[in-house]
């Protein structure tokens, strides 16, 4: 038949996932999370490729009989090629290489963070072209003005840390798990915003930074230990909450900045970060003053997924764009 089914594999960082896509429709998205790393306080890479490994054949198989298809009507297999952890990396696109291969169907590469773009495409509303996506995550931080499907531009990003590693440092400065941006969240809703204040790097243009505040939260909380070694405990519920608000203003700032540079008002945010009720609620706010429509995915399509490697993967296979046997991972991609 003409109708187009694409298998796509995510396997960037700690989740290992697989989904369908037909005709543009998301089918069926199962991502197996790594639970190994929680011990760690961080993702280990070389954990992260041998559970890689062991859960690729059960997600894609799981993926394929949940959406009901045959490997043999496959129009295309669609990987993520970068950027990510190198060894996690290659499992998926070896096997994603050795699929196209033995079925004798074009392989498609993508990027993982014009995925997390894409991801907006994959349930209504959709937003409208040109619109701004804020990606935010464990290992990204980026503003990206989105003109078309695939054509896309980077206009700020982090210079150093993510702001989904500031909200996990900041936890684990505070002894809360890994990853602890969840749990700031959490307790940061019954705390005061207010209480605690700590020094934003100011950055030019529309670039972020968010090393200087964590090199500033560590330092406070030395100083206010030594006066009193219950500080922490005793004030945990404010200290989240200031750190989260000190964390998402400077986020919309930018945002902000961006906006109203491009003159845009169609504003989007992707990747785990976008969970965060502090930063929901204050986008919203801003969307208010702003006359913004704002776009946030469900969160299965916030997370690293493979539903938005399928959904990238059928806009690529529209125009044809397919790669050869040739092709290998690329731990920095670029857009
Ligand atoms: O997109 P994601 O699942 O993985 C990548 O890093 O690509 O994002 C994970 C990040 C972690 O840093 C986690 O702490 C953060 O998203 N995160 C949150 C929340 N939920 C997840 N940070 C703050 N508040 C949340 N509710
Ligand atoms: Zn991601």
């Amino acid at each position: 038949s003409a109708d187009i089914k694409i298998l796509a594999i995510e396997s960037s960082c700690d989740e290992t996932s697989a989904a369908i896509a037909v005709n543009g429709k998301v089918l069926n998205n199962i991502i197996a999370t790594q639970s190994v790393h929680e011990n760690y306080g961080g993702v280990v890479p070389e954990l992260a490729s041998r559970a890689h490994q062991l859960n690729i054949v059960p997600v894609v198989d799981q993926a394929l009989k949940g959406a009901n298809i045959d490997k043999n009507e496959l129009s295309a297999v669609a990987f993520t090629r970068g950027p990510g952890l190198m060894g996690a990396l290659l499992v998926g696109a070896s096997f994603a290489k050795a699929t196209a291969l033995a079925l004798d169907i074009p392989l498609i590469e993508v990027n993982h963070m014009q995925a997390h773009i894409l991801a907006h495409f994959i349930d209504d509303p959709k937003p409208k072209f040109p619109f701004l996506c804020l990606t935010v995550s464990g290992g990204h931080t980026q503003i990206v003005l989105v003109k078309d499907f695939l054509e896309m531009e980077v206009v700020g990003e982090t210079q150093d840390d993510a702001v989904g590693e500031a909200f996990d440092k900041a936890a684990k400065m505070l002894g809360l798990g890994y990853p602890g941006g969840p749990m700031v969240d959490r307790l940061a809703q019954k705390g005061n915003p207010m209480r605690f204040e700590f020094p934003k790097t100011e950055m030019p243009g529309l670039s972020y930074s968010f090393s200087g505040i964590k090199t500033g939260i560590l330092y406070f909380l030395r100083d206010e230990l030594k006066k009193d070694e219950k500080f922490i405990e005793d004030n945990m519920n404010d200290l989240c909450a200031s750190i989260q608000h000190t964390l998402v203003s400077m986020l919309l700032q930018k945002l902000r900045k961006a906006a109203r540079q491009y003159k845009v008002d169609q504003i989007a945010i992707a990747g785990g970060v976008s969970a965060n009720s502090g930063l929901r609620n204050a986008l919203n706010d801003l969307a208010t003053q702003e006359n913004w429509q704002v776009y946030i995915p469900a969160f299965e399509y916030c997370t690293d997924n493979a539903g938005m490697i399928a959904m990238a993967g059928h806009f690529k296979y529209q125009k044809q764009e397919f790669v050869d046997q040739s092709i290998s991972a690329l731990p920095r991609m670029k857009f």
